[in-house]
Parts: structure tokens; C-alpha cells; sequence
């Protein structure tokens, strides 16, 4: 389980690396979220604030000194528990890379991480290029089908001490700015599977599994939204000077069937 999570993980951190427009040169990627080390100094909460996923793309080529500039970055980046994962650029034409909805992209980033000996799963593909001025019809109607411009309510999300507690935004207080973070990542069809649970130096992290999404062949996507989700959350937590890191130590607290413990943020004593 440890080695799913941390290697989407990384996953989600490329992904967002690349939607931040100033560090690729405007380029930007389709979905989402969350810097690495390197990625930090360009990533912040008006990013997250700011971020859509895009799905239109302009005819305009990519430089070669920015797909440098990605290269690098992605031979650089090392998972947050040493789970190898390595990453690919590849061609839309060469590598045979498609979707019904993406428009004008022609580079792609794959993202692939080792579940067992010899056997590989590649569990997210991105779009890389230049945003087009405007959506295609069909995006449009994707975004409006998947309601992608809202969230859920911050007290259906996160609670205090144990999940019969709803966590009042108000009354969040440290957790505020990195919670609310986690609220706006973006999610596969905009399920939102995160959940969270607060205590006074820890958050408990968890994914609500929605039926059908855990496929053998692709690995829990969900964990790659899980994956976002704590990377803003240790981004908002850093600009928010809270000083702590990810663990794994289930607290066992009671869940829902569908719910499974992920990690714990915890703070420095
Ligand atoms: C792990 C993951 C997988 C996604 N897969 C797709 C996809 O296959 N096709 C697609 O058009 N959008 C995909 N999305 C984008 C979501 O639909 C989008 O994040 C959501 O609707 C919220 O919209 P926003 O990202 O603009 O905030 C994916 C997002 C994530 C995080």
C-alpha cells in the first residue's frame, strides 16, 4: 500500500510542476498538481488557486530547451519513500497516444512505477503543451458534466478527532490554508476522494473509494488524487510555516468500508 500511494505520489508532483506557467515557459499540463523539492520555488497556493486542468491545446511546438527543462526534472525527482518511478516523454504520433477529448497536444508525460518484480503499471499520462485561448465544445461540456468548477463542502471533507466530528472551516485554524488546499485538488471525474482527520499536531489522511476505479490493470487511480491532494496540503503547510512530514502509522480510527487510511501529517515536536 505504502509503495502505491508515494509513487502516485510523485505522480501528482510532476503533473503540477508542469501546470505552473512560469516554470516550463507557459507550457502547461493537463491535469494538476503539487512541486517536488526543486518544483517548491514555483509552486505556492495562488497556483493551486489558479490551476484548471486543460484539455485544449494550442498548434505551437514545444521549445527543446523547455522539454530539457521538463527532462532534468523528471530524472531529478525521486519518490517520497524511495518507490522508483520513472517517467517518460513521449509522442503522440510515435507512441500511439490518444484520447476521445484532448485537443492539439502532441507531447505527453507518462508517469510509471514498479508494483511488483517485472511487473509495471503506468498509472498517469499528462498533456503537455500550450493552452489554447479556448475550450473545445466538447471540454466545455466535460467540465459542466463533471461539475469540475466546484467542491465539496469543507465539513463533508474533514473532521475532528474521529469522522463522527464535521471539522468547521472556521474553526480549523492551522489546518485552514492546507486543508482547504486539499479541497481544491483536482480528482479523476471529480470524485474527491479525499478525506481527513484532524487532531491538535496530526492529519490523518484517507481515500473514499468510489466503486470501480481500482482496476487491476491501471493500479487505484484515486491514489494519484490522494497523491495531489497531500502534496498541496505540505505545500500550503510549508507557506503556512508548519514544520512536520508525511508518516504512515494508522491511528485506527474507525472508518467506513469504502474508506482506507493513506498517511499522517505530522508535526515537528
Ligand atoms: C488522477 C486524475 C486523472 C484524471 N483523468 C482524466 C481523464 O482521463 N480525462 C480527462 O479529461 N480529465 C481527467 N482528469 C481531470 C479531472 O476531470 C479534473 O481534475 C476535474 O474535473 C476537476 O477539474 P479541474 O482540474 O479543472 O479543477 C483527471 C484528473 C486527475 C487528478
Amino acid at each position: 500500500m505504502g509503495r502505491l500511494l508515494f509513487s502516485l505520489y510523485k505522480t501528482g508532483k510532476i503533473n503540477f510542476l508542469l501546470t505552473k506557467e512560469e516554470t516550463f515557459d507557459n507550457v502547461s499540463a493537463s491535469d494538476t498538481n503539487t512541486s517536488g523539492t526543486e518544483g517548491r520555488e514555483y509552486m505556492n497556493t495562488e497556483v493551486i488557486r489558479e490551476r484548471k486542468s486543460v484539455r485544449t491545446y494550442k498548434d505551437q511546438e514545444i521549445p527543446e530547451q523547455t522539454l530539457d527543462k521538463v527532462r532534468n526534472y523528471l530524472q531529478k525527482d525521486t519518490g517520497l519513500f524511495d518507490v522508483p518511478i520513472e517517467f517518460t516523454i513521449l509522442n503522440a504520433k510515435n507512441d500511439n497516444v490518444s484520447s476521445p477529448v484532448i485537443i492539439g497536444a502532441d507531447t505527453y508525460i507518462a508517469g510509471k512505477y514498479k508494483r511488483q518484480k517485472n511487473d509495471e503499471v503506468m498509472p498517469a499520462v499528462t498533456p503537455l503543451g500550450f493552452a489554447a485561448e479556448k475550450r473545445s465544445i466538447r471540454e466545455g461540456m466535460m467540465r459542466k458534466g463533471l461539475k469540475s468548477d466546484s467542491r465539496l463542502p469543507f465539513e463533508q471533507l474533514f473532521f475532528q478527532d474521529d469522522f463522527q466530528k464535521p471539522l468547521n472551516q472556521a474553526a480549523s485554524g492551522i489546518w485552514n490554508l492546507p486543508l482547504e488546499m486539499v479541497r481544491l485538488a483536482p480528482s479523476a471525474t471529480n470524485k474527491q476522494p479525499w478525506r481527513a482527520v484532524a487532531e491538535k499536531d496530526r492529519v490523518h489522511f484517507y481515500e473514499k473509494k468510489t466503486k470501480g476505479y481500482a482496476k487491476e490493470s491501471t493500479g487505484d487511480i484515486q491514489k494519484v488524487d490522494l497523491g495531489i491532494a497531500l502534496c498541496h496540503f505540505e505545500i500550503a503547510a510549508e507557506e503556512s510555516r508548519l514544520k512536520g512530514r508525511f508518516i504512515q502509522t494508522d491511528p485506527g480510527i474507525p472508518t467506513a468500508e469504502d474508506t482506507e487510511y493513506i498517511a499522517t501529517f505530522e508535526l515537528e515536536r
